[in-house]
């Protein structure tokens, strides 16, 4: 499978999985699963064309404020996704990583992230990163005073910091930064998702809600991204 112009980064806010629930008579909970439909397909499919680094944002810092039945059930999901799916992931050579507060997680949810990662570092194929209890501005004083702490105890020199160092203190440490960002179910917001690594991200925002979205809709978002001039603050003419 060959696409043209492909990001090399995409992130993804899987957005409408309580809309889509509704729509059809069920709980969230059935949403929230059919959603993990849809993520298999699109983790699938990228892989497929050799998209290097794939985002989704599972699950934010402030998701904790929902139900707690939700709550409890996102993370039961969580623990069977990376049960279920664990073998065929590293079988395709996707190396996982965790954007957020793993400790926070509960202990079960936690083992299963760690597991996760320990199982794949070594492969070399599609990164996938899942954010899990994530937040960007959480994500960006945890690196402010990661640095803080460096030059005040002087295991660093006191010295200016310059944008390497920090990037360096983010969860996506070595990545290139988003150059495709997709909301699904047309909201056109960050939600405290990648605000550091999105800078110079091209956004689409498809209509449908995510267990709606097909491989054909994330094709018609990459082909999108594929016509946009990118000029990162320069002049192409
Ligand atoms: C947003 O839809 C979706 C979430 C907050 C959770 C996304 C989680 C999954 C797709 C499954 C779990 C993930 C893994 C890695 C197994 P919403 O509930 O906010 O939808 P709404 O805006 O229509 O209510």
């Amino acid at each position: 499978m060959t696409e043209t112009n492909l990001p090399k980064h995409v992130a993804i806010i899987m957005d409408g999985n309580g809309r889509w629930a509704k729509k059809n008579a069920l709980s969230v909970m059935l949403g929230h699963r059919k959603g993990v439909e849809t993520l298999r397909e699109i983790i699938r499919y990228s892989s497929n064309i050799s998209i290097k680094v794939l985002s989704l944002y599972a699950f934010s810092t402030e998701n904790w404020s929902r139900p707690k039945a939700e709550v409890n059930a996102l993370m039961k999901l969580i623990v069977e996704y990376f049960t279920s799916e664990i073998d065929e992931l590293d079988q395709n050579h996707v190396k996982i990583r965790i954007l957020g507060d793993v400790d926070g997680l509960p202990p079960s949810a936690a083992e299963a992230c760690r597991n996760a990662v320990n199982r794949t570092e070594h492969n070399k194929g599609l990164q996938l990163n899942i954010a899990l209890n994530y937040g960007a501005r959480d994500e960006i004083l945890r690196g402010v005073n990661s640095l803080m702490m460096e030059r005040c105890s002087g295991s660093k020199p006191f010295k200016e910091i310059v944008w390497e160092d920090f990037s360096n203190q983010l969860y996506t440490k070595g990545q290139p930064d988003v150059d495709l960002l997709i909301r699904t179910s047309g909201e056109q917001r960050l939600s405290n998702f990648l605000l550091c690594q999105c800078a110079y991200a091209e956004m689409v925002f498809p209509e449908v809600l995510w267990p709606e979205f097909t491989v054909d809709e994330y094709r018609k978002a990459l082909q999108q991204y594929a016509g946009r001039e990118r000029r990162f603050g320069g002049r192409t003419s």
